[in-house]
């Protein structure tokens, strides 16, 4: 079993660690957030503290931690994983430059990933549209985002998606209707057919499923930067390898 420390335990971490728990490839050992409030989970929690962090560490050993808290927290905490050979999953949405960088020289030592999208479906999603737009480069392209009445801006999935697909932000629309969680359709205009990919969160769990097929992957590799699409590719690579057709020369 991979032993796991959480850090973060918000909105996004309490439904991480649901994930983690009901997982038996894991063992999630403890939460790390800036209070020391209690989890619901019953598991120890500390205050991250730079101080008193290592010794937690040594007491408390994991594989792996999971950081789903903010973007300064991996400051406080990097120098005691890299020391120990702890492999660190970030799914920290928004880090400034210097600390991307230093979460990047973390993996001169250990096995990092880092995605601010951590949705395995959102992940695939990006993946195939990629691929379409490789084999269908006169396709007209759309992307539909759907969210919750309040949410203000357009979504950073949408521009990340129309970024990787090469398309204006303007081919981007935006519905804000009631709750809903997060609707994501890249659409592919041909002349005579058209091609919907759709994915829609249901619930924040969703980043659990994510984070969990990221920890377990990282973990085949050597110490290494590795973003979400490095172990997605990887893995497709290898099953399309095993499936290949030799063409003829
Ligand atoms: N990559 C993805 O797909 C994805 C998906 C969802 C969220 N996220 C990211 O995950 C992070 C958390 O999101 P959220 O919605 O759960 O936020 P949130 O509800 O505000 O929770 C933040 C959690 O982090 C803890 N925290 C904050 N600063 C800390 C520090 N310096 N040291 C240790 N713990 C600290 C907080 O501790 P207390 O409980 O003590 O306040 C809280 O538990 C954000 O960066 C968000 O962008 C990424």
């Amino acid at each position: 079993m991979i032993k796991v420390g959480l850090i973060g335990y918000g909105k996004a971490g309490a439904a991480v660690a649901r994930v983690i728990e009901a997982d038996e490839r894991f063992e999630l050992c403890w939460i790390a957030r800036r209070s020391a409030g209690p989890a619901e989970t019953g598991h120890p929690v500390t205050s991250l503290d730079a101080n008193s962090f290592p010794a937690w560490l040594d007491q408390h050993p994991v594989d792996a931690v999971i950081d789903f808290s903010d973007a300064k927290a991996v400051l406080i905490y990097g120098e005691a994983i890299r020391r120990r050979g702890i492999a660190l999953v970030s799914a920290i949405s928004v880090h400034p430059e210097t600390t991307l960088a230093y979460i990047r020289d973390l993996g001169s030592d250990i096995r990092v990933m880092s995605s601010p999208n951590i949705t395995l479906g959102i992940n695939f999603l990006m993946f195939a549209a990629r691929m379409l737009r490789r084999i269908a480069p006169f396709a007209d392209v759309e992307i539909l985002e759907q969210h919750f009445r309040d949410k203000p801006e357009v979504s950073g999935t949408a521009r990340k998606i129309a970024e990787n697909l090469d398309v204006d932000h303007e081919r981007i629309t935006s519905l804000r209707l009631g709750g809903i969680v997060g609707h994501h359709e890249v659409i592919f205009g041909f002349p005579f057919q058209t091609v919907r990919l759709i994915h829609d969160s249901i619930r924040r769990e969703a980043f659990g499923t994510g984070a969990a097929f990221a920890l377990h992957e990282l973990l085949k590799y050597p110490p290494g930067f590795y973003t979400y699409d490095d172990l997605l590719l990887n893995l497709i690579r290898q099953d399309l390898n095993a499936s290949l057709v030799p063409a003829h020369a």
